[in-house]
């Protein structure tokens, strides 16, 4: 069993935008106090909902990107950026092209590099030379994954190059017309990149991460669930709607 949830804050929503906003003021929030901070943000169908209310809010004045250092969970390998399902692709169309920050400060994987190893030796080094993510926004796979961490033998270190499990590439041979161009590896944060952050926001929505979020909050600490490493990290704030939450909230 895990050691119990003091470090981890869980919000439970009415529903998915509810949830959105909720986790977007969380972002808005950090982003007032550190206006010049280092913020990790994060893909997947999940987090479209909240970067609208990033986007709603930055129109609305009542947040500013102008000076955020931005680094991305993950990105597939090989993609190029110009192909609508590269991350890249992603953030720009669903949050970076709509809100007030610097594209000079924009750092997501490049997948279009020839040298994978480089790249994420590349990349961590970034992120250490930013002094570190203040507050890193990660969605969870349904096998526990975080950024493109898949259950393993061992935790993963820094940024690093992988292969992807058949249960992710099944789940995203939706985004693709041919099953043939549904990417088999990524380039991602490590786990410690990622425990390394001062803040974790996890967001999740649906009655399909119920079963994955109980085992992540009650679960053994093991490799095999990846995200089961948050019980560890100091300052977890998860934010799900009720569906979402259907197995841990007689839990908390
Ligand atoms: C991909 C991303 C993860 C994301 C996961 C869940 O695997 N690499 O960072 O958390 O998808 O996606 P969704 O939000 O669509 O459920």
């Amino acid at each position: 069993m895990g050691f119990g949830l003091t470090n981890i804050k869980i919000i439970i929503a009415e529903d998915y935008d509810q949830m959105s906003a909720k986790a977007a003021h969380i972002m808005a929030d950090e982003i007032s106090l550190r206006p010049d901070g280092v913020f990790g943000f994060a893909t997947g169908g999940t987090p479209v909902g909240m970067y609208k209310e990033l986007i709603r809010m930055r129109q609305a004045g009542e947040v500013s990107f102008a000076k955020v250092t931005a680094f991305n969970l993950d990105e597939y390998y090989p993609i190029e950026k110009a192909n609508d399902q590269s991350y890249d692709y992603f953030m720009k169309d669903n949050l970076f092209n709509h809100v007030d920050i610097d594209h000079s400060r924009l750092n997501i994987p490049n997948g279009e590099c020839s040298d994978p190893v480089a790249e994420c030796i590349s990349y961590e080094a970034k992120i250490a030379a930013a002094g570190g993510i203040d507050l890193q926004l990660i969605g969870i796979g349904l096998n526990g994954h975080i950024g493109f961490n898949e259950p393993a033998d061992h935790f993963t270190n820094a940024t690093n190059h992988i292969e992807l499990t058949e249960s992710t590439i099944r789940a995203n041979r939706r985004f693709f017309v041919h099953e043939k161009d549904v990417p088999r590896h990524a380039l991602t944060m490590g786990i410690r990149t990622i425990m390394s952050a001062q803040k974790i926001l996890l967001i999740a929505n649906g009655e399909k991460k119920s079963g994955i979020l109980e085992q992540v909050l009650f679960g053994d600490i093991t490799p095999k669930v990846p995200a089961s490493v948050l019980q560890l990290h100091h300052n977890v704030t998860i934010v799900i709607d009720k569906p979402a939450g259907a197995k841990i909230a007689a839990r908390i």
